[in-house]
């Protein structure tokens, strides 16, 4: 698929259908993303997949709103990069995320930004929702997250499987 077509067709996902995401294209994702470019070069980004449900529920329950695609997504792509490779952090994690929603659209996937950071962690907790993620997924020292991307097939790709909702 051309560029443009790609980028003028893409819309993110916020209902995403059950078809499982396999892990050859999860595997294809991660290679595209590997090749972002980064501030000081080098490699400084390593990549979380979840694919447990109940461990995605829980991160979607690290920030008190705005989390609705992780109910439905299929798989969730938790970007973190050490702090000591990389100075312009959340820039560096911000183009990997955004080759990770190209290379989702490309494989007719949707892809939806779940934004955490400078965000409140669950209701009461007292905590950000970067913090409880760092506890859920025990990062580890010097490597910090930013966003979650949810990843599944679109209701909207698929219209003939309407009838699963
Ligand atoms: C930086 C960034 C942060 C976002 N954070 C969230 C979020 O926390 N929760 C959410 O449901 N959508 C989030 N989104 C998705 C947007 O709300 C919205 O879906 C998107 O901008 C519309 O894109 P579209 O052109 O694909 O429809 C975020 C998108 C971006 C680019």
């Amino acid at each position: 698929m051309e560029l443009l077509e790609l980028v003028k067709n893409r819309r993110d996902g916020f209902v995403f259908l059950p078809d499982p995401v396999s892990e050859e294209t999860v595997a294809e994702i991660l290679e595209i993303a590997s090749y972002a470019p980064c501030r000081w070069g080098g490699d400084p980004v390593r990549f979380i997949v979840v694919r447990n449900k109940e461990l995605i529920r829980q991160l979607a329950a690290s920030k008190s709103m705005g989390t609705g695609p992780l109910a439905f997504c299929n798989v969730a792509i938790v970007p973190m990069i050490d702090l000591r490779q990389s100075k312009l952090w959340r820039e560096d994690l911000s183009v990997v995320s955004t080759y990770i929603m190209l290379a989702c659209e490309e494989r007719g996937l949707g892809c939806n930004w779940i934004h955490m950071d400078g965000r409140m962690g669950p209701d009461g907790s007292g905590i950000t929702a970067t913090e409880a993620m760092h506890q859920l997924l025990d990062i580890p020292e010097g490597y910090e997250v930013m966003n979650i991307l949810a990843i599944g097939y679109n209701r909207k790709l698929q219209p003939e499987a309407e009838e699963v909702f």
